[in-house]
């Protein structure tokens, strides 16, 4: 089932996430809403509370190439447990900031750990688009949006014309 997707600025978008204590059938079927609300969206990621649930939970799949087989991920309570000093810049976009895209700087690999959708922790290691979605992702878990990276001017315009962008939307 496609979920609605919140647009910044918005008060789910910035808290701080609870951990998932223990997984439900509940939990794996929202997993499962996102990741076909991001593949519909389409995009390369999506977190929990820009669905409106504060909880630790995202999905990715940085597969783009056509005919290339889907890597559908899941991941509760990831953590990042190792950066490297090495970083890349990735135009990067998000779900919750349509049409805006900016030039950011982070790690160039990551160590991520996780539980999966069967409950099983696994860790690995990014990089490339990868590392960048996953700590794009894992940001939101925190209540920050890659637009935090920019200067203040810059994040204003954008929020500014999020703001309008869904007083349109609310006029229909
Ligand atoms: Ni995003």
């Amino acid at each position: 089932m496609k979920m609605p997707i919140l647009i910044h600025p918005d008060p789910r978008l910035k808290k701080v996430c609870s951990p998932v204590p223990d997984l439900s059938d509940a939990l794996r079927s929202l997993a499962d809403n996102m990741l076909e609300t991001m593949y519909d969206a389409p995009g390369i990621g999506l977190a929990a509370p820009q669905v409106g649930v504060t909880e630790r939970l995202i999905v990715l799949d940085c597969i783009k190439q056509e005919g290339e087989a889907p890597r559908p991920t899941i991941m509760f309570n990831p953590e990042i447990t190792a950066r490297s000093d090495a970083t890349n810049v990735y135009e990067e976009g998000c779900l919750s900031i349509p049409d805006e895209f900016a030039e950011i700087t982070r790690p160039a690999e990551v160590e991520v750990r996780w539980i999966d959708r069967d409950g099983h922790e696994q860790s690995a290691g990014f990089d490339g688009l990868w590392a960048t979605c996953v700590q794009h992702e894992i940001d939101h878990l925190d209540g920050k949006l890659f637009i935090d990276y920019l200067g203040p001017m810059k994040r204003q315009l954008i929020t500014r014309r999020m703001q309008k962008l869904k007083r349109d939307k609310a006029r229909g």
